[in-house]
């Protein structure tokens, strides 16, 4: 039984997220992911759309992936490692390099992202949508205002 662990926040549940599961279950038997809380995230700066209870609903009815725990901080990743007899550590490779320490326990792999997806490119078109509404409205407004003074 061969275990893989990788740790995220998967927020706005994407096809570059499908992806790397897909590619990190391929490595071995089961699929662990530590799952960035809530706090975590605004810890990191990172605001989440999408709730935990949510998030890891979404990510354990994905085929790709048997269990999910709570990411909560930096430091638990070796624990995490040990309780989950993992054998690899494998996560995005815009990671690279920054989790070569775990290798005297486990064997660390990055593997190369989806271009072109990611969940701030997703909040960015949303924000944009927002945007544009907003002046669609503030437009009409004034519209009207100028045909109330005319009147
Ligand atoms: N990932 C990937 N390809 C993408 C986006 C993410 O392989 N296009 C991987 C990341 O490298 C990471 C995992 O998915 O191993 C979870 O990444 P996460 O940070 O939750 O997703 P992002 O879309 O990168 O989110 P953000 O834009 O907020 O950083």
């Amino acid at each position: 039984m061969k275990t893989i662990i990788t740790y995220g926040t998967f927020d706005l549940f994407h096809v570059g997220h499908v992806r790397l599961l897909q590619r990190l279950k391929r490595l071995g038997d089961r699929l662990v992911i530590g799952l960035s809380t809530d706090e975590f995230n605004t810890q990191k700066g990172k605001t989440v759309v999408i709730p935990y209870a949510d998030r890891k609903e979404v990510l354990l009815s994905c085929k790709y992936v048997d269990d999910v725990f709570p990411e909560e901080n930096w430091e638990q990743k070796r624990q995490d490692i040990q309780r989950e007899n993992a054998d690899i550590f494998a996560i995005g490779d815009d990671w690279i390099g920054k989790f070569d320490d775990l290798n005297d326990i486990v064997d660390v792999l990055y593997l190369p992202r989806t271009q072109d997806i990611s969940t701030t490119d997703i909040k960015a078109v949303m924000s944009q949508i927002e945007e544009d509404k907003k002046k669609e409205i503030k437009n009409l407004f004034s519209h009207l205002s100028s045909l109330v003074t005319k009147l």
